[in-house]
Parts: structure tokens; C-alpha cells; sequence
């Protein structure tokens, strides 16, 4: 890790280890998270590289305990998720680029509902956690972007934040 990861896990910690409600945590971490959005020296090079194949995900920490992870995500021109869900609190901060969300909601279970719509630029945080957590998110601008990602689990032991996938029929907003 860099310097400055080390100082930003260090600040992550200190929150979680106050175990509130997951909801309340991600708040925290979020504000914990905001300031390292604008350390230029954040990530090694390495951990900025994107894959014309797919966004990518680099583990910059897992802590001991399992308690959190902190990945940065790399997004090339026009890549994005599958629409998904998360298996534990989620906190994001755009790094570099603009990114897009888009929620949804189930409807009788055979469809999604879009329902808000969030652009987020470079300083943004953001910070939520399950039930009524699906979205798909998508780089938005013409360059890379990179988002810093905070889980409330062992990303090391489940490869990736997310629960299920929904590859239903989108229907009109209501
Ligand atoms: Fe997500």
C-alpha cells in the first residue's frame, strides 16, 4: 500500500470498529473516504490500470478481521456493471472521471423499475447498504475513470461485492 492508503485504511477502521447499523457505518465511511478523493499520489500505477475487456477491479486492502475491504475500480470508455445487488454496506468515491448510477427496484419479481438517476464527477461519495441497493453504474465521460470502493465484507474471500446479478426486462418508470 501507499502512504497514503495506509492512512486511509487507518481512517476506515476507526469507523467500523464503532459497529453502528450498516447504514450509519457507510455514512461514516463515506465522510472518512471524501478527502483521499483528492490525494493525487493515491494509487500506484498499477492499480490504475484498466482492461479494454471488462472493468477492473484492484484490491488495495483487505482488513485481517474481514470486517472491510477497499478497492479502486477501473472503468474504460463505456464499460459498466451488470444490474446487481451487494452482499454488505457499500461506500463509493469517484477519483478520477465521472461515473453513472442508475437504481432500480423489482417489480413481482420479472422486472426492474428504474428509479433515481445519480451522475457523480470526481469528488463524489456516496454510501448505502442492502436491502434496496440494485443499480447498474457506468463510466460516463470519454476518458477513464476510477472510483475508490469500501465494502463491509472479505472481498479477498468472496472476489467481488456482488450479491446477485438481475437480468430482467426493464419496464417503463411509473
Ligand atoms: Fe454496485
Amino acid at each position: 500500500m501507499t502512504p497514503q492508503q495506509i492512512h486511509l485504511v487507518q481512517a476506515i477502521r476507526d469507523v467500523v470498529r464503532r459497529e453502528e447499523r450498516a447504514e450509519r457505518t457507510a455514512e461514516l465511511v463515506a465522510e472518512a473516504l471524501r478527502p483521499f478523493l483528492a490525494v493525487p499520489d493515491l494509487l500506484r500505477e498499477d492499480q490504475r490500470t484498466g482492461d479494454p475487456g471488462s472493468y477492473t477491479q484492484h484490491v488495495l486492502h483487505v482488513e485481517p478481521d474481514g470486517s472491510f475491504s477497499v478497492v479502486a475500480l477501473v472503468w474504460l470508455p463505456g464499460q459498466r456493471t451488470p444490474v446487481h445487488d451487494h452482499v454488505a454496506w457499500c461506500v463509493t468515491g469517484v477519483y478520477e472521471g465521472v461515473e453513472h448510477e442508475q437504481r432500480f427496484t423489482v417489480h413481482d419479481g420479472s422486472s426492474l423499475v428504474p428509479t433515481q438517476q445519480v451522475t457523480n464527477p470526481a469528488g463524489d461519495v456516496c454510501g448505502f447498504a442492502p436491502p434496496g441497493d440494485i443499480h447498474l453504474v457506468r463510466n460516463a465521460c470519454t476518458t477513464k475513470a476510477i472510483s475508490l470502493h469500501v465494502y463491509g465484507a472479505d472481498i479477498g474471500t468472496l472476489g467481488t461485492s456482488v450479491r446477485r446479478t438481475y437480468d430482467l426486462p426493464v419496464r417503463a418508470a411509473v
